[in-house]
C-alpha cells in the first residue's frame, strides 16, 4: 500500500479520529478478518461486548446494503443493462449481483479491481456473493460464471495511481464535475472508460456507473492530486 506525506493527519483517517475510533495500524497484506477477530476476542476477554464487522463490511450481512442499493438503481434505470464501480473487498460486487438476481434483472455487473488482486476479488465476490443470495433466499439461482472483475485499471497497487486514474479522475471532474479519489472512484471511473474504449457497451446500452464515495481520500494523496490537476 502507498501513502503520501499527511495520509494520517488527513482524509479518512482524520475522520476515524474525529468519531473516536481507536485505530489499530496492520499491514496492507495480513490477514484482516484475522485480527480483526483477535482484537474482538481481546474485548471479549476484557469483559467487553464487541459487535465485529468484517474488513470492508463485506460479508452476506453487510452485502444487503448494495442489495437495496440494486432495488434502487433498477427503479431508477429499469432498462440498466450494466452496473460498473471499483471493487476491493467485495461486498459492494456481491450485494449488487444478489441483489439484481432476487429482482429477477437481467443487468450485468463489472467491479474494476481497485486493490491489484483481481483474482482474489474475484474468489471473494463468489463466496461473498453466494452468502448474500442464500440470505435473500436466491441462492439456487447464484452462478459464479456471472461474477466478473476487470483487472487492468488497478493503478498497479492499492491506493497507486496510475495514467488511467489521473486522467479518469481529471476528465470526470472537467467535464461532469465529480470528485473523485485516487483510491476508489477513480479507479472504478478509469474502468468505465477503459471499457467503453473497448467496445465493451453496445452502443444503446443504458451503462450505470456507481459512484461509491471515498471522497475525503482525495485529500490523504496530496501529491497526486497535486500532479493531475496541474494546468494541462
Ligand atoms: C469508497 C469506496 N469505494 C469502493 C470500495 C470497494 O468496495 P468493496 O470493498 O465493497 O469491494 C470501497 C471499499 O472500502 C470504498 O471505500
Amino acid at each position: 500500500m502507498r501513502t503520501e506525506p499527511g495520509y494520517a493527519e488527513t482524509g479518512n483517517i482524520l475522520l476515524d479520529r474525529l468519531f473516536g475510533a481507536i485505530i489499530h495500524d496492520i499491514p496492507w497484506d495480513e490477514d484482516r478478518n484475522r485480527r480483526l477477530r483477535e482484537i474482538a476476542g481481546h474485548l471479549k476477554a476484557a469483559g467487553r461486548r464487541p459487535y465485529l464487522v468484517p474488513y470492508g463490511a463485506s460479508d452476506a450481512l453487510g452485502a444487503m446494503g448494495y442489495a437495496l442499493a440494486a432495488d434502487e438503481i433498477v427503479h431508477d434505470c429499469p432498462n440498466a443493462a450494466w452496473i460498473v464501480h471499483g471493487s476491493g473487498s467485495a461486498g459492494t460486487q456481491a450485494g449488487l449481483l444478489a441483489g439484481l438476481l432476487a429482482l429477477g434483472h437481467p443487468a450485468r455487473v463489472i467491479g474494476v479491481d481497485v486493490d491489484a488482486q483481481p483474482e482474489r476479488v474475484h474468489a471473494d465476490v463468489c463466496r461473498v456473493g453466494r452468502a448474500a443470495a442464500a440470505l435473500l433466499g436466491v441462492e439456487a439461482l447464484w452462478r459464479d460464471d456471472r461474477v466478473e472483475v476487470a483487472a487492468a485499471w488497478s493503478g498497479g497497487a492499492y491506493g497507486l495511481a496510475d495514467r488511467t486514474t489521473e486522467e479518469a479522475i481529471r476528465l470526470a471532474a472537467r467535464t461532469e464535475g465529480f470528485a473523485l479519489d485516487p483510491v476508489y472512484a477513480g479507479k472504478g471511473m478509469a474502468g468505465l472508460i477503459g471499457l467503453a474504449r473497448q467496445g465493451r457497451f453496445p452502443a444503446d446500452d443504458h451503462v450505470v456507473w456507481i459512484h461509491t464515495g471515498g471522497v475525503p481520500g482525495i485529500f490523504a494523496y496530496p501529491e497526486t492530486m497535486a500532479r493531475l490537476s496541474a494546468p494541462t
